[in-house]
C-alpha cells in the first residue's frame, strides 16, 4: 500500500521546526504544511509581514518563507485543528535537561514530547505518521507508542472507529547559521521505523531533492541513538582540538599548522578542528549529557565518564581563557573597561544559548569590570535573559549593549573576540587604536586578528592556541 501525503502538521515552530517545514514546504508544493505550536509570541513573529522580524535568522530563510507563506506553509496556533487533519505529524519540540527530579541536570525532560503524543493520541484521525523530528533518548519511540496504543485501546474497547499510527525516527543534522543550505544539501536522511509503508511514505517526501542513495532506512533505536552520537562526536572533536590549543600556547607550536596538518590525514578530516572558546548551542551539551545518562542507566560507567571528559574540557576551556584575560590585565579587572565582540554561540545566528560568551562575561562580571558588547544579531533582552539566568540581576548595570564595534570599544583596556562574524574580519585597527585605553590588548578565541595586519598600531594581541603574539 502506498500513502500519499498530502498535509503534514508540524508541532514545534522552533529552529528545527520552521526552517525543516519551509524546505518541505518549498520542495513540495503538492504538500500542505501547518507548522503550529503553543507559543503565540512565536507564531505572530512567523507571520510578521516584516521578514527581518522572523523568530528565527538563518541566511536564505525569509526569501523561502515569502515564497511559500500562505500558499502552501501555514503558522498557527490552531494545534486541534491542524492535528485532526494531518497524515503525517512531525514532533519537533524542545528537549531540554531536566532540572528537577531523577536524572536532573542530566536526562532529558521528555515532558513536551509526551504532551505532543497525548495531543495527537487525542486529536489525530484515520491512519497518522508521527514522526520524530526532535533529538530524543534512544527508545523514546516506544514512550510514544505506547501513549498512543492507550488512546486506540480505549476506541477499540467501545468499539468506536478506530485509529492507528505508525511511528518512525527522523532526527535532523542542521547546523544553525547554515541551516537552510544543510536542509536543501543533507550529507544524510535518516529514517528510521519499522513499518514500510509509513517509512516510504517519508522518503518519498525527502526524494523530491534528495538523491536516493542519501536516503538511509534503519531501525527505531538505531536512528535515534544515531543522532545523539553524531552530536557526540563532533563534540569530542572540538574538545580534542580545544585540548590541543592550551598546548601550542606553552609549547610554541600554532593551533592552526596543527589542526591543518591532522586534518589532511583523510581518515581524520579538516571539519570541527576549529579551536575556540568551547562549543555553544542548544544541544551539543544537552546530548552529551543525555548520552552519559543513558550509559550509566545501563550500567555503562566508563563509557559515560569517556563521554563527561568532552564536557569537562569544554567548561575547563571557558575558565582559562578569562583567567589568561585577567593574569595579562595585570591579575585584576575591577573598574576597567572591556570589549566583547560577539555573543551569539556561532555566526551567522541570533542564537545565544549555551554560547561560550555567557559564561566567560559572566566570570568577567565578577571580577568587577564593565563589559561593553557587540554582536551584529543578538538583542540586549537575549544577554539580559542569559546573564539572569547566571546571576539574577546584579550585573544590570555593569554592561551595556554597543551599536557598532567602534562604539564597543571606545576607552576599553581590551577587546575579546567570542564570535567570528564575518564583519569582524575587516576591522580599521587605526581608528580601534585610537579608541582605546594603554595597554592596548585584543584576546582572539576564534583566530581572526592576523598579528602583522596590526602590530603597528601598538595593540598587545593574544591568540587562543598560540599566546602573545610578539
Ligand atoms: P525550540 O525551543 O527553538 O522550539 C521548540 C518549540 O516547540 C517552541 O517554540 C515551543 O513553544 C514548542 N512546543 C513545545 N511543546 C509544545 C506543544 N506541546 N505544543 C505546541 N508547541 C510546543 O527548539 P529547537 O531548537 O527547534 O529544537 C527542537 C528539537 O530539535 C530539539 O530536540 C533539539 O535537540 C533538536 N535539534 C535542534 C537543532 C538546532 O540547531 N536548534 C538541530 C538539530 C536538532
Ligand atoms: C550542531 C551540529 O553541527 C548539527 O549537526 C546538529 O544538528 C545540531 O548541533 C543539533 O543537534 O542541534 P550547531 O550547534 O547549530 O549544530 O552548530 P555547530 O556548527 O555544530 O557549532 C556548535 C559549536 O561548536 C559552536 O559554538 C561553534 O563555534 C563550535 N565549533 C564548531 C568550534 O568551536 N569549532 C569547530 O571546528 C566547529
Amino acid at each position: 500500500m502506498k500513502t500519499q501525503i498530502k498535509k503534514i502538521c508540524c508541532i514545534g515552530a522552533g529552529y528545527v521546526g520552521g526552517p525543516s517545514m519551509a524546505i518541505i514546504a518549498d520542495k513540495c508544493p503538492h504538500i500542505v504544511i501547518n507548522v503550529v505550536d503553543k507559543n503565540k509570541q512565536r507564531i505572530d513573529q512567523w507571520n510578521n509581514n516584516n521578514l527581518d522580524k522572523l523568530p528565527i535568522y538563518e541566511p536564505g530563510l525569509k526569501n523561502i518563507i515569502k515564497k511559500c507563506r500562505d500558499n502552501n506553509l501555514f503558522f498557527s496556533n490552531k494545534i486541534e485543528e491542524n492535528l485532526r487533519e494531518a497524515d503525517m505529524v512531525f514532533i519537533s519540540v524542545n528537549t531540554p535537561t531536566k532540572t528537577k527530579g531523577i536524572g536532573a541536570g542530566q536526562a532529558i525532560d521528555l515532558k513536551w514530547i509526551e504532551s505532543c503524543a497525548r495531543q495527537i493520541g487525542e486529536f489525530a484521525k484515520d491512519h497518522t505518521i508521527v514522526v520524530e523530528k526532535s533529538t530524543l533518548p534512544v527508545r523514546t519511540a516506544q514512550t510514544i507508542k505506547t501513549i498512543l496504543e492507550a488512546y486506540t485501546a480505549k476506541e477499540k474497547k467501545e468499539k468506536v472507529h478506530s485509529r492507528s499510527f505508525s511511528i518512525l525516527s527522523n532526527p535532523e543534522f542542521l547546523a544553525e547559521g547554515t541551516a537552510i543550505y544543510d536542509l536543501q544539501n543533507p550529507d544524510r536522511i535518516l529514517i528510521g521505523g519499522d513499518d514500510n509503508c509509513a517509512l516510504n511514505a517519508l522518503s518519498d517526501i525527502y526524494l523530491n531533492w534528495v538523491a536516493k542513495d542519501k536516503i538511509l532506512k534503519t531501525d527505531l533505536w538505531s536512528s535515534e541513538l544515531s543522532k545523539l552520537i553524531s552530536n557526540a562526536f563532533l563534540a569530542q572533536r572540538i574538545s580534542s582540538i580545544n585540548s590541543v590549543s592550551a598546548l601550542c600556547e606553552v609549547s610554541g607550536a600554532k593551533i592552526n599548522n596543527v589542526a591543518k596538518a591532522v586534518g589532511m590525514d583523510r581518515r581524520i578530516g579538516q571539519d570541527f578542528l576549529k579551536a575556540g572558546p568551547g562549543f555553544g548551542g542548544s544541544c551539543f551539551k544537552k546530548d552529551i549529557l543525555n548520552l552519559i545518562y543513558i550509559c550509566n542507566h545501563y550500567g555503562l560507567n566508563e563509557v559515560a565518564n569517556y563521554w563527561q571528559k568532552v564536557l569537562d574540557i569544554n567548561y575547563w576551556q571557558q575558565k582559562r581563557i578569562t583567567k589568561v584575560i585577567i593574569d595579562n590585565l595585570f591579575g585584576t579587572i575591577s573598574e576597567k573597561k572591556i570589549a566583547i565582540l560577539g555573543f551569539a554561540f556561532k555566526p551567522n545566528t541570533n542564537d545565544t544559548r549555551e554560547s561560550p560568551a555567557i559564561a566567560i562575561c559572566n566570570d568577567l562580571l565578577e571580577e568587577g569590570c564593565y563589559l561593553s558588547i557587540y554582536d551584529p544579531k543578538v538583542e540586549k533582552s537575549q544577554i539580559q535573559n542569559e546573564f539572569s539566568k547566571f546571576s539574577g540581576n546584579s550585573f544590570n548595570k555593569s554592561w551595556n549593549l554597543a551599536g557598532s564595534v567602534y562604539e564597543a570599544v571606545s576607552e576599553v583596556d581590551a577587546l575579546i573576540f567570542l564570535t567570528e562574524w564575518e564583519e569582524f574580519s575587516n576591522l580599521n585597527y587605526e581608528i580601534i587604536s585610537e579608541a582605546m585605553n594603554i595597554p592596548k590588548w585584543i584576546f582572539d578565541t576564534r583566530n581572526i586578528v592576523e598579528y602583522k595586519k596590526i602590530k603597528d598600531y601598538g595593540f598587545k594581541l593574544w591568540k587562543l592556541g598560540e599566546g602573545i603574539s610578539t
